[in-house]
């Protein structure tokens, strides 16, 4: 079974969707613990669904490495083999991405290399991109730059403005994470740390359990992740 932490800091929409998938008796995997920095309303979501959770406010200590230390010590105490940022606002140290290497995902709303950062989907638009979309990758102390696991690609119709193209982003991001997530409790996608590198292996096979919105029998790789099923071509 595997053991997650979530780390969120607003409303928590993609928590939700990671609840709703592991709540599945045919997913081995299992939420543990949500930490939140701020009094997130996403913890609500957590207790709602028995799931244990604690706020630790950054404000409260005196400098980074001491609020790191309070999440570590969470983190480490509640057991997790993975930790998911859903959402969560906060640059994490190079120490504290080191100390995880390789146990780290996050979500981000946009296609990345592109758009790193806050305001993606605005920049999108300012730019007359033509596809946008999400990713989940691994987090290394660079903000948004480590190995990429897998993207959606939305397409930017003439009529967005940036609510409707966030909207239409976050629904793939409420299906790509929890798909992630079931590939890597299947042993589908593994992650190691080799002397501090990282090094992403993938193969085939069905991804545990329903997502809405996805075909009932979902295989990994993902068909709507290019980049992905790129890589896995080149081996
Ligand atoms: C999502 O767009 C996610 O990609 C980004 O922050 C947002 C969190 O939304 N990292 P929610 O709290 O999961 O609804």
């Amino acid at each position: 079974m595997l053991r997650l932490a979530v780390l969120i800091s607003g409303r928590g929409s993609n928590l939700q969707s990671l609840i709703a998938y592991t709540a599945q008796d045919t997913v081995p995997a299992m939420i543990v613990k949500v930490l939140a920095d701020k009094p997130a309303a996403g913890l609500a979501l957590a207790e709602a669904a028995g799931i244990e959770t604690e706020t630790i406010d950054p404000s409260l200590y005196p400098d980074r490495a001491s609020f790191e230390e309070s999440l570590i010590t969470a983190i480490d105490k509640a057991k997790v083999d993975i930790i998911c940022l859903a959402g969560f606002m906060r640059v994490l140290s190079p120490s504290f991405c080191r100390r995880y290497l390789g146990k780290i995902i996050n979500i981000h709303p946009s296609l990345l290399p592109q758009y790193k950062g806050l305001n993606t989907h605005q920049r999108a638009l300012d730019d007359g991109a033509k596809q946008h979309g999400c990713s989940v990758h691994i987090v290394t102390a660079e903000l948004d730059d480590g190995p990429i696991v897998a993207q959606h690609q939305v397409a930017v119709n003439t009529a967005d403005d940036q609510d409707r193209l966030a909207a239409r982003v976050l629904a793939e991001e409420h299906k790509l994470y929890p798909a992630v997530i079931g590939a890597i409790a299947a042993g589908l996608i593994t992650i190691r740390t080799d002397q501090g590198q990282l090094r992403l292996d993938h193969r085939s096979g069905a991804i545990p359990g329903h997502i809405p919105g996805m075909e009932q029998h979902m295989q990994w790789p993902l068909p709507t992740c290019p980049f992905h099923s790129k890589e896995m071509a080149e081996k």
